[in-house]
């Protein structure tokens, strides 16, 4: 008779197998992705299937009953001990005897699609550079001497085909070794490491007898005023726990250039930063550990995304050549490191560290990161991605070019430099609307559910007060108020007579518009005053400059759809952007926000190994564009200056 046929699903990979088989050898002849810890041992439960019965006629195959060899005892026992789902069979064990269709659920594939969370429904592909392997180690010999550590390879040789000269101990594993073969009787599991772009296998730890994982990284991204970390399970790719930190540098300088400047002035400044940024790390990833119930031997790798200060800064180097034109990386390649070299001691010695490649001297890794998430590359539209911070980070792209550069907007984007301006948490006035008739607004308070003119907004506010105005707050106020008429096309507040509201304000030679007096409930007067707009002009003549310059790069004079990546991406209203001029005409309803890309593109890199590779050589294709010494750049800026803009046309906004 005829071998059986196999057909493997949702690959639907196929083929004829000699009866007897186990699920497992098939799935590997075939080339189907089913996943094992223990190599066939009947232990691990990863390589679980689901055969199903009955005719399949798409696949011209009948399933019988006893397509599959009956219950072993090998998983009889796993049954009764550990419990199996209903339908369920241990791929290792179940032999095929006949004709099969055999479903392979999404947790027993490896390299498994993880949806994202936030807007994006694109998902990530698992594809970790660590796995775990159970593997039995055979026992000293007096007559045959060899040590401990080589016949652990040459067992990884026979078990899981690792070619034994590729395989190192990490740090301490050499130490652990003898006890934990002992201890598990001979068998251990090994957390094996593979870099995409390595000839190694290295071993970052191990323990005694089988482990049952999961295994954690954690994607870390380190901006200039906080750090923020995602612990994440390597497994199916889900974050666990995030948390954020504000970056502690912040007491050498707010922004880069005075941290640049810092390191400058003071001999081992530059060290001082290294220090402060590394312990704040390293405390947030105990702290995640801790909150997720994680051991610090469970923690294998760590991916980092970061501006290029900050990425010098982490990696121990002086920042000062990025201080001053041609604006020098040490290095703009990826970065490979050991959790040891960071001075990080919440992970596992030997845990892999991942730093993504930067852009150029202004454009870094987060802006790498930015880019892996968005994949410009792969757009038939013209995208326009804008990541805001103290520093705009500008993508503009599509499947055939894709350029970058950065713009500095400052940080008035972020409520500073703002009069009244305040961080986004809560008691900050979040949204503006202004009413063109009356000229009187209403806005909404983070942590207070309602609008100021809603009834019992008084009582619902009452618990954060209304504190100050944060960095989306002040761009739909600036842009109310040129909707409203109070503010011209060149950035002026209207005096009262003009404006036709007692909301304009003398204050000194120029009006300031209140927006809260503070008065009813005891709280500060917050208004837009004319210091303000110009804060926000020069920051938002910055972005637009920088997005303009890509545009005639590219030799486009429009983009087909923006992406606002970043928290205050997410945050920020398309139509105010647009008509303060922040960012170009584009249909409204083309730009969305990414929520944290650079975290998204972090995570990526994490679990997907193929994507470190990917994100190195599009990185070496992108092309970089200096804002600061071309001089188009000036009088882009200075046409910004109006607002939305002096000679653009904007049509998106009369529509
Ligand atoms: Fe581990 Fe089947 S491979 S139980």
């Amino acid at each position: 008779a005829q071998d059986p046929l196999v057909i493997f699903m949702p690959s639907g990979k196929r083929g004829r197998v000699p009866r007897g088989t186990t699920v497992l050898s098939a799935a590997r002849r075939l080339g189907v992705d089913l996943d094992s810890v223990c190599g066939g041992r009947g232990i691990c439960s990863k390589c679980q299937v689901e055969p199903a019965v009955g005719a399949f006629p798409k696949h011209g195959v009948t399933v019988t009953e006893d397509a599959l060899s009956e219950w072993n005892a090998v998983e009889e026992r796993y049954r009764q001990k550990r419990g199996l789902k209903p339908g369920r069979r241990l791929g290792c064990q179940a032999r095929i005897l006949g004709d099969v269709v055999i479903d392979v659920p999404p947790e027993s594939q490896v390299h498994r699609q993880v949806v994202r969370k936030a807007a994006t429904a694109r998902a990530i592909t698992m594809d970790p550079a660590t796995r775990l392997l159970y593997v039995e180690v055979a026992e000293p010999d007096m007559h045959a001497p060899s040590g401990d550590f080589e016949r652990l390879k040459e067992a990884l040789a026979a078990q899981w085909q690792v070619d034994p000269s590729t395989i190192r101990p990490g740090p301490g594993v050499l130490a652990r070794l003898q006890e934990a073969l002992r201890k598990g009787d001979w068998a251990v599991t090994v957390a094996l490491h593979r870099g995409h772009a390595d000839e190694l296998e290295r071993i970052l730890e191990i323990w005694p007898g089988y482990h049952e994982g999961p295994l954690y990284g954690l994607a870390i991204d380190v901006g200039s005023t906080t750090i923020a970390a995602h612990l994440t399970n390597l497994r199916d790719g889900q974050v666990v726990e995030s948390a954020g930190v504000m970056n502690p540098q912040i007491r050498f300088g707010e922004d880069l250039m005075s941290r640049v400047s810092y390191a400058m002035m003071n001999p081992g400044g530059a060290a001082e930063m290294t220090a402060a940024v590394r312990e704040a790390i390293d405390r947030l990833a105990r702290e995640l550990a801790e909150a997720a119930r994680v051991e610090r031997r469970e923690i294998l790798e760590a991916v980092f995304v970061c501006n290029p200060v900050m990425h010098h800064l982490l990696l121990g180097i002086d920042p000062v050549e990025l201080g001053q034109a041609p604006f020098a990386l040490a290095t703009s390649g990826s970065v490979t490191l050991e959790a040891r070299d960071l001075d990080l001691a919440s992970l596992t010695p030997g845990a892999r560290i991942y730093v993504l490649p930067c852009i150029a001297g202004h454009v870094g890794a987060d802006a790498a990161a930015v880019a892996l998430s968005e994949e410009p590359w792969n757009s038939d539209d013209m995208v326009l991605i804008v990541d805001v911070g103290t520093n705009a980070e500008i993508i503009l792209g599509n499947h055939q070019r894709v350029l970058a550069c950065s713009s500095p907007t400052g940080p008035a984007f972020e409520g500073a430099q703002i009069s009244s301006g305040q961080r986004a948490a809560p008691g900050a006035i979040e949204r503006v609307e202004i009413d063109p008739e009356t000229k009187e607004p209403r806005f909404r308070v983070i942590g207070c559910d309602k609008w100021s003119d809603e009834e019992g907004f008084a009582e619902a506010v009452a618990a954060t007060g209304i504190t100050g105005i944060c960095g989306s707050g002040i761009i739909e106020a600036v842009a109310e108020m040129r909707m409203a008429g109070i503010v011209d096309a060149s950035g002026l507040i209207g005096p009262p007579e003009a404006t036709g509201t007692p909301r304009c304000v003398p204050e000194g030679r120029t009006y300031a518009y209140v927006l809260h007096d503070g008065t009813g409930d005891g709280g500060p007067l917050i208004a837009v005053t004319q210091g303000d707009i110009r804060a926000i002009q020069l920051a938002k003549s910055a972005l637009y400059a920088g997005a303009r310059l890509l545009m005639d790069e590219m030799g486009v004079d429009r983009v087909d759809r923006i992406v606002l990546a970043g928290a205050f991406g997410a945050h920020i209203s398309p139509k105010h952007a647009m008509v303060l001029g922040m960012i170009p005409d584009c249909p409204l309803e083309r730009v969305t926000s990414a929520g944290n890309a650079a975290g998204t593109g972090a995570r990526i890199a994490l679990c997907n190994r193929a994507a470190r590779a990917e994100i190195e050589a599009r990185v070496r294709d992108i092309a970089k564009i200096e804002t600061a010494v071309e001089p188009r750049f000036q009088e882009h800026f200075v046409a910004a200056n109006a607002i939305p803009h002096a000679t653009d046309p904007f049509p998106e906004l009369r529509r």
